[in-house]
């Protein structure tokens, strides 16, 4: 197993869409479980395979109950909505209220190529939509607002000159 370095903002394949996985074999296994591995180091509780520049359709994830991978991923059945603060291992440190579905359904195959589907809410389902998310090359930046886009850029910016969030701007 190994630990990637995770992509960040700025980097292009995180705004592809990933391709769908048609060969389940050692070569996707150990890419779930390099995955696996990246995503504990980080820590996080779910990461998407272009967040390491592998441009395939699968996630892994663990939100506290066990490790789950699901390849070629389809949401459907949302319901509600739950406002929640999200963030990102690939917008690091920045965090935003948003408001996505409360529930989900999602369909896909298992790293054998076994079909699952599972019912999310609360947690799991905002991991499982933002991870889809993830693999259509989209942030959680998408989900702002005109206000909450406005201030994550300049926080962006500020951090690409090396800036941190507190400082104010050189002057000259
Ligand atoms: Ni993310």
């Amino acid at each position: 197993m190994a630990v990637y370095p995770i992509r960040t903002f700025g980097d292009p394949v995180l705004r592809l869409p990933c391709v769908e996985v048609t060969e389940f074999d050692a070569t996707l296994r150990k890419l779930a479980d390099d995955m696996l591995e990246t995503m504990y180091a980080a820590p996080g509780v779910g990461l998407a395979a272009n967040q390491i520049g592998v441009q395939k359709r699968l996630f892994v994830y663990d939100i506290g109950d066990s490790p789950g991978v699901i390849v070629n991923p389809v949401l459907s059945a949302h319901l509600g909505e739950w406002e929640y603060t999200e963030g990102c291992l690939s917008v690091p440190d920045l965090h935003w209220e948003i408001v996505r579905f409360k529930e989900v359904h999602v369909d896909g195959l298992d790293v054998d190529g076994n079909p699952i589907s599972l019912d999310g809410d609360d947690l799991m389902a905002r991991m499982l939509q933002h991870e889809v998310d993830h693999l259509d090359g989209r942030l959680l930046l998408s989900h702002l607002d005109r206000r909450q886009h406005k201030e994550a850029m300049r926080a962006l910016r500020r951090r690409a000159m090396g800036l941190s969030d507190d400082e104010r701007e050189p002057v000259g």
